[in-house]
Formats: C-alpha cells, sequence, structure tokens
C-alpha cells in the first residue's frame, strides 16, 4: 500500500485544528485539491471548497468523497472533554459513530485516515509521570472512552481489512487562529487573550495542574510527518504517545509574566479539575521518535513568546 496523497476531506475543518491543518495542506496539495467540510456554514469566504457535513450523515460523505475523488481523510470532527461530560451521548454518536462511518468508508473504498486520539485515553490508574507507550487504559470521561475506542477499532480495521488508519494521542493543543472549544486544557489558550486584554486571568484548574500540551505548529507538524510516514515502519498505528511541552498554570504564568509583568492569575477550579487530575502530566512518547522520527521544535519559552507576538499585534490592530 503506498502512502501517496493527492485529494484531501478535513471534517471538522472549522475547529480549533482544522482552522490551521486545512490551510496548511492547500499550501502543500493544491487548494482544490483539500476540501474543508464541517456541520457549521464557514463564517467568512473560504479558500477552497468547502462543504457542510454532518459525519452522522453516512449517505452524504459518501458521495462527497465519491465526487471529490478524495484519497485520504483528516478525520477531526469530534467532541471534547469537558462539553463531553456535559452531554455523553452527543460525545458517543459524534466521537464513535462519526468515525465508524470514516472507517467503513475507507474500508470499501480504500481511503487513509488521520484520526487523532488523545491523552485523554488515559485514566487513573496509567501513570501519570512520563505515561508509557503501552499501559492501563481505563479512562473516566466519555471523551476518554471514545477516544480508547477509536484507537481499538482503527487497529482492527488496520489488521482486519488493511485500512491505513493513523492517529497520535494529542495533548493540550495551544494556538491562536480559532479558539479551542469545550476542552479541560483550554485554559492554556484563554490565558493569553485575558492576558493581553485584561492583564488578569481565572483559571479553571489549580495552579499547579500539570498537564501535556503542545503548539500547534508542532500539531501540524506530526500530522504530516505521521501520515507521510513509510507504513512498513509503523509497528503502532492509531495510538502514538506525543509529547511536546508539560506545564503547570502557575508555570506558564510565570512565563507570561517575563513579557506582561503586570499579569495577574487567580485560581477557581470548577468540574475539569476532576478530569485534568486523571489525566497524565508527562508522556513517553518514544515509539513516536523511533517508529517516524518524531521530535517537537516549541519548548515553553518559545510558544510563549510567538503566542504573546502573535496576539498583540492582533490586539494592536483590534482585531483580537
Ligand atoms: N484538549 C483536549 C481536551 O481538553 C484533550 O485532548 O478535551
Amino acid at each position: 500500500m503506498g502512502n501517496s496523497t493527492n485529494r484531501v476531506i478535513v471534517t471538522g475543518a472549522m475547529g480549533q485544528i482544522g482552522s490551521e491543518l486545512t490551510p496548511r495542506l492547500r499550501a502543500i496539495y493544491g487548494k482544490d485539491n483539500v476540501l474543508a467540510t464541517d456541520i457549521k456554514q464557514p463564517e467568512s469566504e473560504h479558500e477552497g471548497p468547502y462543504e457542510v457535513l454532518d459525519v452522522l450523515d453516512r449517505e452524504k460523505m459518501e458521495s462527497m468523497l465519491k465526487d471529490y475523488e478524495i484519497d485520504t481523510i483528516y478525520h477531526l470532527a469530534a467532541i471534547l472533554s469537558a462539553t463531553g461530560e456535559r452531554n455523553p451521548d452527543l460525545a458517543w454518536r459524534i466521537n464513535v459513530n462519526g468515525l465508524h462511518n470514516v472507517l467503513d468508508l475507507a474500508k470499501e473504498h480504500g481511503y487513509r485516515i488521520f484520526n487523532p486520539s488523545s491523552i485523554a485515553a488515559f485514566g487513573p490508574g496509567a501513570p501519570r509521570d512520563n505515561t508509557p507507550q503501552n499501559t492501563i487504559m481505563k479512562p473516566t470521561t466519555i471523551y476518554g472512552v471514545t477516544k480508547v475506542v477509536g484507537e481499538l477499532i482503527g487497529n482492527y480495521y488496520f489488521a482486519k481489512y488493511g485500512v491505513d488508519v493513523r492517529g497520535a494521542r494529542l495533548p493540550g493543543i495551544i494556538s491562536n487562529v480559532a479558539p479551542p472549544g469545550g476542552g479541560t486544557t483550554d485554559y492554556a489558550v484563554e490565558i493569553f487573550y485575558e492576558a493581553i486584554k485584561n492583564k488578569r486571568y481565572t483559571c479553571f484548574l489549580n495552579a499547579d495542574t500539570m498537564l501535556p500540551m503542545m503548539y500547534m505548529p508542532d500539531c501540524l507538524k506530526a500530522f504530516i510527518d505521521l501520515m507521510n510516514a513509510d507504513l512498513d515502519s509503523l509497528i503502532h498505528h492509531c495510538d502514538f504517545n506525543l509529547a511536546a511541552i508539560s506545564f503547570s498554570p502557575i508555570e506558564l504564568a510565570k512565563e507570561i509574566r517575563n513579557h506582561i509583568p503586570e499579569f495577574e492569575i487567580v485560581y477557581e477550579p470548577d468540574y475539569r479539575q476532576q478530569i485534568a487530575d486523571s489525566w497524565p502530566m508527562s508522556i513517553d512518547d518514544s515509539a513516536a521518535r523511533d517508529e517516524w522520527g518524531w521530535s517537537p521544535d516549541y519548548d515553553l519559552p518559545a510558544m510563549v513568546e510567538d503566542m504573546i507576538r502573535v496576539l498583540s499585534e492582533r490586539h494592536r490592530k483590534g482585531t483580537l
């Protein structure tokens, strides 16, 4: 099975990752070769083909994939951890049934798939420090449960039907284009907007809640490098541990203060604290490093500097 990609679809293209992955893929494969889809109408003119798609609508997805002669699917449509706890049924339907539609169509038509997993696939019982690639997977959030199901069903479709489906357990993704929605790691994005606009942030996690995180440029690099890896060199498929930076809110605030000295943070933990406490604090990603050469570029100071530079510029222009 070859790795060549010519025509791509992105589901959840309006989300935090899709908003930056779509233009990156268009720069690589050509604007007209990347179809952006989302359940929402685009807010502004899209730089290339765009269709409204509910991933639960298998028939519409099937005809779209055929009409656009798609060969590769970046399946990003999902409900995140905090929203999932508020609506477990919706999380199951979108995250599991939506993926099942994608996998079944790939089984029939031979599409390649990228399907992200998450650090949320771990739960209490897994070591939280340098969490190993292979360990106890007993998440206590519905989001985590759906991500473990996604890893297992993806690996099953590869072993049983030869579907080339790949994925990594993403940490919290920090970015400055589209905001994340409904995640437990979202504080690490919100904090920048509030620091720049109001010099103050009320954090919904405790000061010392250490979580694995990653800056968006590293996330995009991971997606593209994993999809470009030679299939024969992969031992794992849908469940690569992936690490970049681990920090707590108090450490992030300290780094932000190097740029905005008057920045103040207060802590008012809510229901998301319990979710964060069930997740890893840091990750052992040696399998990704060994099998497809993963290595992140951004550490904490580099990420903070870049975030503040980009968002301050937008604030100056009045577009933040
Ligand atoms: N960022 C996600 C969340 O917080 C974790 O994968 O739900």
